[in-house]
């Protein structure tokens, strides 16, 4: 670390005096999580660009991280600035519904399949909203997640396993009620623990990703969805899948190319390009019911919705991501130089006799400390080595190449190329022997 630190600095005088400068920000950043970085000073970035970042020092990075999906494809791509460059001098928020709205909508249910849809600003709401909507619709106060997960600044997912009991998680801030007394947790892949847990028939929804991508990666066992759906159904509890990471596996989400069946469904992050909104769909069963309850209920004050929520600049955005950006043949690219980097990483790995794996969801390519890949998160987080980690990514920067600051995640992009991911796994290679050689 102080190797690479050293070398990052020389190469950053300008962001280093920068950075040292008093600039009103608590911590000296806008968001506290841009300090999660190993770097020895944040980076500050000039311009974002298709696949390549640059800092205001010139120095260019391949980005394989894009903002931890929300640039998953690719820094302000062509059609989204052509829409939102058309829509800026047209009004950019007003609270009433555009045309671009509209056709969102119908390219929203022709996508996934669920015949209703509301936007929000971020994943976080849209999974808040949908947590609403499920306890409203099922009369019932309990909602269950899966250990390790993480959807956003939701109250209810801030739980975890400790000795095999759910406790608060212990880096929460200012948590004033036991958030146990209405989340329930189980280990991803355990269908007799959730089974157990749903058998009282006291749970609204259960909300998870389909795969864990929030505690490095976890893989669903084979019919363990299947399972999961079914349990559900037998109890009367919905499912909440959320797809804000998954959707690296395909145009359709992890849901489309599997089959899944969700009763609520959220994506955020990359859905507008960039620009900060998510969409949450449901069921027809769902929507009647909550339609039945809006009836009963005084106009206002439903807890549901934010007033810059569907505004029209970034449904012009979502109307040019959706028709012309996130495409099977965007994908195909992804997948391509996604399963180029995952060999790259696993022949790396082998030659150097490492105890590590590579999972890949689709664009999204993961390596962990241990030889196994996880069946949950309990071991994701017992192989976790935050050190390690943090020279690794590190030394990654200095020979060219930007990963996601959280755990070892790293998106490939349609404007991605194969030089990049060549120099990604070079770099992974130099990297690991260095520490190799140190240890
Ligand atoms: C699966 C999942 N859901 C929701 C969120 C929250 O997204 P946002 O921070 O944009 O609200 C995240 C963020 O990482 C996520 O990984």
């Amino acid at each position: 670390m102080a190797v690479e630190s050293q070398r990052f600095a020389t190469l950053r005088p300008r962001s280093q005096a920068a950075a040292s400068r008093p600039d009103g920000f608590y911590a000296g950043v806008p968001l506290h999580w841009m300090l999660d970085w190993p770097m020895p000073f944040p980076l500050i970035i000039d311009c974002a660009q298709g696949s390549v970042i640059t800092d205001i020092d010139g120095n260019a990075l391949a980005d394989f991280c894009f903002g931890d999906t929300g640039s998953m494809f690719g820094h302000s791509p062509g059609p989204v600035v052509q829409a939102i460059t058309r829509q800026l001098a047209r009004g950019m928020t007003h609270m009433l519904t555009t045309e671009d709205a509209m056709a969102v909508g119908e390219l929203l249910q022709q996508r996934f399949g669920l015949p209703h849809w509301q936007v929000a600003t971020t994943a976080s709401d849209a999974n808040r909203f949908a947590l609403r909507v499920a306890r409203a619709v099922t009369g019932r106060d309990n909602v269950l997640v899966m250990n390790g997960c993480y959807h956003g600044a939701v109250d209810e997912s801030y739980v975890t396993l400790l000795d095999g009991k759910a406790v608060n998680r212990p880096g929460v801030i200012g948590q004033a009620v036991d958030l146990t007394q209405t989340s329930k947790v189980v280990e991803f892949n355990d269908l007799p623990a959730l089974e157990a847990a749903l058998a009282a028939r006291d749970v609204a929804c259960v909300m998870m990703e389909p795969a864990l991508t929030n505690c490095s990666m976890v893989l669903p066992r084979p019919g363990y969805l299947a399972q999961v759906r079914r349990a559900t159904r037998d109890t009367g509890t919905l499912l909440l899948i959320d797809e804000t990471h998954t959707i690296s596996t395909g145009p359709r989400g992890y849901s489309g190319a599997h089959g899944l069946e969700p009763d609520l469904f959220v994506l955020g992050k990359p859905i507008a390009g960039g620009l900060p909104a998510s969409v949450w769909g449901f069921t027809d069963a769902v929507a009647e019911r909550w339609t039945h309850i809006r009836a009963t209920k005084p106009a206002g004050h439903s807890g549901l919705g934010t007033t810059l929520s569907a505004n029209a600049l970034s449904l012009a955005a979502m109307r040019a991501v959706l028709s012309e950006v996130m495409t099977p043949e965007a994908y195909a690219h992804m997948d391509a130089l996604a399963q180029r980097l995952s060999e790259g990483f696993e022949r790396v790995i082998r030659s150097q006799r490492l105890p590590w794996h590579v999972l890949r969801l689709g664009a999204r390519v993961e390596f962990a400390f241990s030889a196994a890949a996880f069946t949950n998160a309990s071991e994701a987080i017992a192989a976790h080595d935050g050190a390690l980690e943090n020279a690794i990514h590190l030394g990654l920067v200095n020979r060219g190449c930007l990963i996601t600051p959280f755990h070892n995640m790293m998106l490939v992009c349609p404007q991605t190329t194969t030089e990049q991911v060549d120099r990604l796994v070079q770099a992974f290679e130099q990297v690991t022997r260095l520490l190799h050689a140190r240890s």
